[in-house]
């Protein structure tokens, strides 16, 4: 049988009410809904092919074979593909980011929704969005959030394997920008994979679990009204929420450095001072500096004045997963 080749493309996505702690941790259904953007502009690219003639499936990552770990995750992925499509074949998988690496982003929410997205067209399937949010899943959690355009959120019912995210509002509906502050570009110690399973040990994660209907309500109300107080105050509790579950947990996970604190602090006085700005951390110590665009020079250049603030990258609301023409 002869397959035909796929290219994706899918952006990261920064989350303003947060993923974190497994209710099914092999389905990677969450304990919790969730709420992001994605980042326009950043993005993974990813071509899948199948070939009866491989004896292995191969993984090449911006433009190096990969290792392991890495390729037994995509493997293990593909296999839930392959018996969708009732194939056996291995197959041929290139996946780049025109974004950097360990500056905070998480590569793998863009590079599994594209993934799901290219492999599943490679073997012949034509999933609906919803089939392809839950599919991108399986590879990453927050993948599934990639997979929607615009401002998506991670529906979360009791704890069933369909669990997936839709889109709640497209791209255009509100100028915000997310400026990415780096402070670190070190790989984190512990991934969020490892971290997820970690989250229950904290006392306080039952807590963050019972309050997140609320937390949802509020962000969802605050994107549709664009409603950049509310929006500001209700991601900044559930940014320390998160890391409230991780700082008390065992062992503790503490992501932070002085100047992600720093950041913090000058976020929140800018804010007081009539600035529409806030934060949002992910599983590392850079800040996700959020404000509406047209400020977006002014927040840009404060940043960077800055002590310990490496770089900053801008990034305005994205599209959905789409394919792409292959390149020959
Ligand atoms: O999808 P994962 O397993 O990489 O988990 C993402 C976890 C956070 O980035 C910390 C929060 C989130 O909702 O994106």
């Amino acid at each position: 049988m002869q397959y035909q080749p796929a290219t994706a493309v899918a952006n990261p996505n920064i989350a303003f009410i947060k993923y974190w702690g497994n209710c099914d941790p092999d389905a990677r259904v969450p304990a919790n809904g969730s709420i992001s953007m994605n980042l326009g502009g950043l993005e993974s690219r990813t071509s899948v092919e199948f070939d009866p003639s491989l004896d292995a499936d191969t993984l090449e990552l911006g433009g190096e074979t990969a290792l392991q770990p890495a390729r037994e995750r995509v493997s293990q992925f593909l296999d839930h593909i392959r018996r969708m499509a009732g194939i056996e074949a291995h197959a041929r998988v290139k996946s780049a980011n025109n974004f950097p690496m360990g500056v905070g982003i998480a590569s793998s929410a863009s590079a599994f929704a594209a993934l799901a997205l290219a492999a599943s067209r490679a073997a012949g399937q034509d999933l609906e969005e919803i089939e392809l949010s839950r599919l991108a899943r399986l590879g990453s959690g927050s993948a599934c959030r990639s997979v929607p355009a615009g401002f998506v959120e991670w529906v979360v019912e009791g704890c069933g394997e369909n669990s997936a995210a839709i889109s709640i509002a497209g791209p255009e509906h509100w100028d915000l920008i997310d400026l990415v502050a780096i402070v670190s570009q070190e790989h984190k110690p512990v991934g969020s994979t490892e971290g997820h399973t970690l989250a229950y040990t904290s006392p306080l994660q039952v807590g963050r679990v019972a309050d997140a209907p609320r937390r949802l309500d509020l962000c969802r109300g605050a994107i549709l009204e664009r409603d950049f107080d509310s929006l500001a105050m209700i991601m900044e509790l559930d940014s320390n929420m998160m890391h409230g579950v991780m700082l008390t947990s065992s062992p503790a996970l503490i992501y932070w450095l002085p100047e992600t604190l720093t950041l913090m602090r000058e976020v929140v006085r800018w804010r007081s001072a009539g600035l529409p700005v806030c934060y949002t951390i992910d599983a590392g110590p850079n800040v996700h500096v959020i404000t509406l665009n047209e400020y977006a020079d002014q927040v840009q250049a404060r940043l960077r004045e800055l002590p310990g603030v490496l770089d900053v990258l801008a990034a305005r609301p994205g599209g959905a997963a789409q394919m792409v023409e292959i390149e020959r």
